[in-house]
């Protein structure tokens, strides 16, 4: 069975996103490098253009991820990537509401409405031997927490952003370690990839 693991562009604040949602400042160090990624989502390509170093890391991640674990939030904010992820994976979401447009045979949504340990067993065994990514900031907590989550990624973006959506909320009591286990540093982001140690 592969590893769960989430990813995140954050800023130095512990900020994923901006109080309504904004992801483009944390996400600027995917579009200001000379390397070209392709990455195509339901009804467009998307052009990205980072550094040579990141670019290495960012295209091992569609062949890794088997499935995904998404929350409702990313879902809609997201518009549902317009009926496609970008890294092509299905994709199971954790919502207390279903949205039955989405629901149809061939659809690439699930949706989930038990809780995600039993999202991410789904995800698990569609997933195979390759990894199941997890996002949303809630949902990667609530993994975190379950116990579920077996890595982190961190993109650290230089910058303050001061409010928004913070990568980590109040987690419980519980001291939770980590191990670092790799560190690529480019002007724009620091890629630091840890092992949630268990
Ligand atoms: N910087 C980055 O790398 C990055 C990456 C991805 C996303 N983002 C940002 O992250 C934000 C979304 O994350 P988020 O933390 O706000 O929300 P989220 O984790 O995507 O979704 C939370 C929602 O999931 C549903 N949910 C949560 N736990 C549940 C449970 N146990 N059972 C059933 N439903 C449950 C609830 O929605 P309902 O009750 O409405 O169903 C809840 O409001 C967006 O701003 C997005 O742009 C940033």
């Amino acid at each position: 069975m592969g590893n769960v693991g989430a990813g995140f562009s954050m800023s130095l604040d512990g900020f994923i996103a901006g109080p309504n949602d904004e992801v483009d400042r944390v996400f600027a160090w995917m579009s200001q490098g000379d390397t070209e990624v392709k990455v195509s989502t339901g009804d467009h390509d998307i052009d990205l253009k980072m550094s040579e170093e990141s670019a290495e890391l960012y295209e091992e991640i569609p062949n890794a991820i088997g499935a995904l674990v998404l929350g409702r939030r990313i879902f809609d904010v997201a518009g549902a990537w317009g009926g496609k992820h970008p890294l092509g994976a299905p994709m199971f979401i954790v919502t207390h509401r279903i949205p039955e447009e989405w629901v149809y045979e061939g659809s690439p949504f699930t949706f989930v409405t038990d809780g995600v340990e039993s999202a991410v067993a789904q995800a698990q065994a569609v997933a195979g031997d390759k990894s199941v990514g997890v996002a949303g900031a809630n949902i990667m907590q609530q993994c975190l927490k379950a116990g579920l989550l077996d890595e982190i990624g961190i993109d650290l973006v230089p910058v303050l952003l001061g409010q928004g959506i913070r990568m980590f909320e109040y987690l419980g009591i519980e001291q939770i370690e980590l191990e670092q286990t790799s560190l690529t540093n480019t002007p724009g982001v620091t890629h630091i990839r840890y092992r949630v140690v268990k």
